[in-house]
């Protein structure tokens, strides 16, 4: 047979998922598996928004919708923006609606970048924005944050980086897989950087309403930054929609307008009877993103002091999102080894630091998007595997 895609194949599969599989086939096969690798909340859909999906589906809602989403659903978006962020954005023409946020980035990134042009990643990074820079043919440029420095953004490092190929920094706050969140300081770099070099900046916000500390800077609303950025969010975290594929974004008009050049002649849209629940959820919901957040809040402070208590692991307090990024150093610096150790020896399943670039190396990711309970015996497993 001929090659296959030779890109594609240098791609590895997803190294999240792939820890996923292995918890559920150790679970499949009798072992007592507490998964803390995945970035799917624990809570159900709030109903409002279930009953307003059904409703859709009793109304006859089930063709093809506009490709860049229901209008009802990008005015939703756009009042938000003017809510929220004080920023006027034309739902015609600036909001696009695709089955998930990870999809729109792909989607923007293709908009964004031509052969060789090179987009900025801070490491530690979420898992896909590699993959997605190579897949639109650009050159992923990452900078790593060190650890030592609690993975802060320094002007100077970023200065260093940028080079006249430079096209766009990706932003992502509050962070996956570390749980900070950006500063005004930081935002103010980056604002910088991006004025200076004529750049785009991606803001990757989806895990925006999950914050216990400090504020949520929207960038695209800073002085200079509407024509250049591209505000990307969407339904899985905030209001545990992850299973429904729904995410939006909001940017200039002529990127929007590739990005959905690329979702009609893909995907088509995201699925009709999703968008009345998403108008919802935007809209209605916000006492039951409240108690969640209240809870991983709670899940997030037990975590920490109790993983502190222990000798030999180390877990700094993040100020958002719902992942802790722990060390073991009594267990060493080998990310990849120390997950294998906890999941052969203690059955908990986490993802290695690496997974998230270099500077992820000597951490393991927990998600704490899962039950007290499943918490407490995590730590208590720990415990007992700590020499
Ligand atoms: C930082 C970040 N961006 C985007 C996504 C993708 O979300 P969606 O479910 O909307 O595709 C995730 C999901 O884990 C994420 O962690």
């Amino acid at each position: 047979m001929k090659d296959l895609s030779q890109l594609l194949s240098s791609i590895p599969p997803s190294a999240t998922l792939a820890v996923n599989d292995k918890a559920k086939a150790l679970k499949a096969a009798g072992r007592d598996v507490i998964s803390l690798a995945g970035g799917d909340p624990d809570f159900d859909t709030p109903p409002t928004v279930v009953e307003a999906a059904i409703a859709a589906l009793k109304a006859g809602d089930t063709h093809y919708p506009p490709s860049r989403g229901t209008m009802a659903l990008r005015r939703a978006v756009a009042d938000k923006c003017a809510r929220e962020y004080g920023m006027e954005v034309d739902p015609a023409r600036q909001v696009l609606v695709s089955p998930g946020a990870k999809f729109l980035i792909y989607a923007i990134m293709a908009a964004l970048t031509n052969p060789g042009d090179e987009i900025i990643i801070f490491e530690p990074y979420w898992v896909s924005y590699v993959p997605i820079v190579k897949l639109v043919g650009g050159i992923p440029v990452t900078i790593t944050l060190p650890a030592a420095d609690n993975f802060r953004i320094r002007a100077e490092l970023l200065a260093a980086h940028i080079s006249p190929r430079t096209k766009a920094i990706l932003v992502n706050s509050p962070n996956n897989p570390t749980g900070r969140v950006l500063s005004p300081d930081e935002a103010e770099v980056i604002r910088q950087a991006a004025l200076e070099h004529d750049l785009y900046v991606i803001s990757d916000e989806i895990y925006e309403k999950l914050i216990y500390e400090g504020r949520h800077i929207n960038l695209a609303s800073l002085p200079g930054m509407a024509k250049r950025t591209i505000t990307v969010n969407g339904h899985s975290k905030a209001y545990a929609m992850t299973g429904w594929r729904l995410g939006w974004a909001a940017g200039p008009a002529d990127v929007i307008g590739l990005a959905a050049k690329l979702q009609s002649q893909s995907v088509t849209s995201a699925a009709s009877f999703t968008m009345s629940a998403g108008v919802v959820a935007l809209e209605g919901v916000d006492e039951e993103v409240e108690t969640m957040r209240r809870a991983y809040q709670e899940r997030r402070d037990f975590m920490v002091d109790a993983l502190n208590a222990i000798p030999g692991v180390e877990c700094t307090n993040p100020q958002g999102a719902f992942y802790l990024f722990v060390r073991f150093p009594g267990l060493g610096n080998d990310s990849l080894q120390i997950a294998n150790r906890l999941l052969e020896d203690a059955e908990i399943a986490a993802t290695p630091g690496i997974a998230f670039g270099q500077a992820g190396e000597g951490h393991v990711r927990f998600s704490y998007a899962t039950s007290m309970d499943d918490l407490k015996r995590a730590v208590e497993r720990i415990r007992r595997l700590m020499p």
